[in-house]
């Protein structure tokens, strides 16, 4: 029996309210990989030499991004965050690497990357100190600029810590600035809506203008109850934040953590899907030298990556909270659409959920074809605006699909969708 609970979703095209920054960098949402989540400040190469900030890491990195297929399906940025540097600046005021761990230096470990085909990301922090208390760049801004684009740098990841929160949005855009003036091609990955949300709400325009992507929430930790809490956050802010993405800067909801410890499969599958749906930057942090094959099946998903990088750029939105289920949609380019079912009940089996077009709803009218990626790549063939989909979704997992209209003459991207629970398990589609 299904629930008459109806729901409508509404999704309507809107535009990127400000231009983006004009670097042509970022035009579809950032892949890589970036050390904070799953290495944090490991500075002790003595004793575990493995697993400390090194330059050993990223050549490691690097080299597992080559050969085992990363890079080919798109991961392209090996990013080091903090705790890389020296506590003390040089003779000349400028930021340089901790010897002991970085004897290369960053040039040469740029120079390592770039050889292999990938790019080079680093951290720095827009006040006094960076998070972990290494030295920030506040009143260095075209020094440290100029260092990155002189050690041939690809990105910058730019943290909020020890400034005061008034003075923020004017660091980050003399940072913007001083990259820009250095002439070289440098990502800038910002966070600085997260540190203004807890006074006001930020300036978003201001923000797609001078950043590539944007932190606007807590950290990622390797949990569902983090990867739930930042979904619930960027849902509860959707109006606010979705008008701002689009090709050229992005709302970055903090990295993967896929193939580690804290999530089930079922997790680790919504929170691929779910970064899809969202534009998400797609910045793995995990340790790729040692993954299991499932986790690496679904990092490497061609269809997830594809709904990512799709280049019509626009973030979707959760259209639809019942029964503990959400429903999330993405607007595709070609008129397709991408739709995230999320099971958060997290007891019992998988349970099923009644897709259907609302009136209106033009996408299947006439005909459409729905192929389903998550948690098994299925085509779900030919539906119209009749059909009753009825699709499973495990506890706490998301099903995955995408929806293609066969007419031709669609118009208008006025999109419904509707939906209600149903009350027996289901493992068939139709
Ligand atoms: C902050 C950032 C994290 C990470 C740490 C490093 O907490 O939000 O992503 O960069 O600092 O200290």
């Amino acid at each position: 029996m299904c629930r008459s609970v109806c729901l409508l979703a509404l999704l309507v095209v809107v535009s990127p309210t400000a231009e983006a920054l004009d670097n042509g960098l970022a035009l579809k949402p950032t892949m890589g990989w970036l050390h904070w989540e799953r290495f944090m400040c490991n500075i002790d190469c003595d004793k575990d030499p493995n697993n400390c900030i090194s330059e050993r890491l990223y050549m490691q990195m690097a080299d597992v991004m080559v050969k085992e297929g990363w890079k080919e399906a798109g991961y392209e940025y090996v990013c080091i965050d903090d705790c890389w540097p020296s506590h003390q600046r040089d003779a000349q005021g400028r930021l340089q690497a901790d010897p002991k761990r970085f004897p290369g230096g960053i040039k040469k470990l740029a120079d390592y990357v770039h050889s292999k085909g990938l790019k080079l990301g680093i951290y720095a922090d827009v006040g006094k100190n960076t998070c972990a208390g290494y030295p920030g760049s506040l009143g260095y801004y075209e020094t440290d600029a100029q260092t990155f684009a002189d050690w041939n740098v690809d990105l910058l990841k730019f943290d909020g810590c020890y400034m005061d929160w008034t003075l923020v949005g004017e660091g980050y855009v003399n940072m913007s600035k001083a990259l820009n003036k250095t002439g070289s091609s440098i990502l800038y990955s910002c966070e600085w809506p997260l540190y203004v949300w807890q006074f006001k709400k930020p300036n978003y325009t201001a923000i797609r203008e001078t950043c590539n992507h944007w932190r606007n929430f807590a950290d990622v930790y390797d949990s569902w109850s983090s990867v739930k809490s930042i979904l619930d956050w960027t849902a509860s802010h959707q109006d606010d934040i979705v008008p701002a993405a689009g090709p050229g800067g992005w709302n970055d909801p903090d990295m993967l953590v896929i193939g580690n410890f804290g999530l089930s499969h079922a997790q680790q599958e919504s929170q691929m899907a779910l970064w899809a749906i969202m534009a998400a930057p797609l910045l793995m942090s995990n340790d790729l030298r040692d993954i299991c094959p499932r986790s690496k099946e679904l990092l490497q998903n061609k269809h997830i990556i594809a709904i990512s990088q799709d280049p019509l750029g626009k973030q979707g939105y959760r259209t639809a909270k019942v029964d503990n289920f959400e429903v999330w949609e993405r607007t595709l380019s070609k008129n397709r659409l991408a739709i995230a079912v999320l099971n958060q009940q997290e007891i019992g089996g998988p349970r099923g959920f009644v897709l259907r077009a609302a009136p209106g709803w033009k996408i299947c009218n006439p005909q459409c074809n729905v192929t389903q990626i998550l948690p098994q790549y299925k085509e779900l063939g030919v539906q119209t605006p009749q059909t009753k989909l009825v699709v499973s979704v495990n506890p706490s997992g998301t099903t995955l699909l995408t929806v293609t209209p066969i007419s031709s003459d669609i118009t208008g991207h006025k999109l419904y969708w509707r939906g209600a629970a149903v009350k027996r398990k289901h493992n068939t589609s139709l």
